[in-house]
């Protein structure tokens, strides 16, 4: 069987990056998505005080990990039907976008749709399964035909749009006449910029009309909780899609470590370190994003999530290049699609310093 992945993306980068790291004052590295900031005392504690773990642990999640996943669903989430029942902890959410497909049973002849512009693991995953991917700017587009699999991604990634609680239903609806599972990846959800405290899930009472039928939100806390290294995510919504992966992955040993899911519990359980590291990022794109208008950039949706997704009104790769120049790298939006070839993906997950000097660099004419 051969097995057509796309090239992985950042070796293209590399030149760039070599440029970006001869500025005298060092590279300022905001290309990629991972938390700089120390994982919150109260997380590293519960981690300690579970390294006692000589069994193995459960597939799908103890008991009171999934009714944490379930009460903060409706505490933060507005979604108060989560049946613990249907959660499942996950090794970071990476690995669900890229194995959700084949732990659903599909395979050739089905089509996962996904949005045009956007992380590149839900294209993987469809792959991986042998599937048809499918990238798409809007539902339109697919027209009479139906993927089996329809990912969302909101807060997105690059882009940062946020999708409301109508165009949610609206998807849910279509999707439902037409009997596709849809998948929400919202890892971005509690990092919004508009004032309020959460995107809308798949999951919100006003989108799903109570239902969870068809329907699975993703979730992460590498971002929110700075523990990429941990890896500790879930996936919750319709039980029975639940149980399915549940049974798959018992026979295949993908399997959340005992530790990291009283981990991913303690950290449910607590908003402040989330509100702490929210005030951050907050600070840091206070300072980057006119930093960047000021310098003649449009940015784009970026709404919510940790990137600022701007256009210089070029090709991307030469953006890409200015800025490297001045020691300062970036990725370029043809990472995440044809349709993102004219802007790049800023992120704002780098020291308060880094952001200073990069700040510094942009605004020096
Ligand atoms: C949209 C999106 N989904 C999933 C992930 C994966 O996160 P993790 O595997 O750390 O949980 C990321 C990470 O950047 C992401 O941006």
């Amino acid at each position: 069987m051969s097995l057509q992945l796309p090239d992985f993306p950042w070796d293209t980068l590399a030149a760039a990056k070599e440029l970006a790291q001869q500025h005298p004052d060092r590279i300022v590295d905001l290309s990629v998505g991972t938390p700089v900031d120390p994982t919150p005392r109260v997380l590293r504690d519960a981690l300690s005080a579970a390294s006692d773990a000589p069994g193995y642990p459960q597939v799908w999640g103890t008991p009171d990990l999934r009714e944490s996943v379930s009460t903060w669903f409706a505490r933060r989430r507005h979604a108060t039907g989560v049946d613990p029942d249907g959660v499942m902890p996950t090794v970071g959410s990476k690995e669900l976008v890229a194995w959700l497909p084949t732990l659903l049973g599909l395979g050739r002849g089905d089509t996962v749709a996904f949005p045009s512009v956007a992380y590149p693991t839900y294209d993987v995953g469809a792959r991986l399964a042998g599937a048809d991917p499918r990238p798409m700017a809007n539902l339109l587009e697919l027209g009479p035909h139906s993927p089996r699999l329809l990912w969302l991604n909101t807060p997105s990634n690059p882009t940062g749009q946020v999708l409301g609680v109508e165009h949610l239903r609206k998807v849910v609806d279509w999707a439902r006449s037409r009997g596709v599972v849809v998948a929400s990846d919202e890892c971005y959800a509690e990092l919004t910029w508009d004032g309020t405290d959460s995107a809308p899930s798949i999951l919100d009472d006003r989108v799903c009309a109570g239902s969870h039928d068809g329907l699975l939100a993703v979730y992460s806390l590498s971002k929110q909780s700075n523990l990429a290294g941990y890896r500790a995510a879930f996936v919750a919504g319709d039980a029975a899609l639940v149980d399915r992966l549940v049974q798959v992955r018992k026979h295949a040993g993908m399997i959340v470590p005992w530790p990291v899911q009283r981990v991913l519990r303690a950290a449910l359980g607590d908003d402040d370190h989330v509100q702490e590291q929210k005030k951050r990022y907050a600070a840091r794109r206070a300072l980057l994003r006119p930093a960047l208008e000021s310098a003649g950039w449009r940015i784009d949706h970026s709404e919510a999530g940790l990137y600022l997704w701007a256009t210089a009104d070029e090709p991307c790769r030469e953006t890409v290049d200015r800025l490297a120049q001045r020691g300062i790298l970036v990725a370029p939006g043809d990472f995440y699609g044809v349709a993102g070839a004219r802007h790049v993906r800023i992120a704002l997950t780098a020291t308060d310093e880094r952001i200073d000097a990069a700040v510094a660099r942009l605004t020096d004419r």
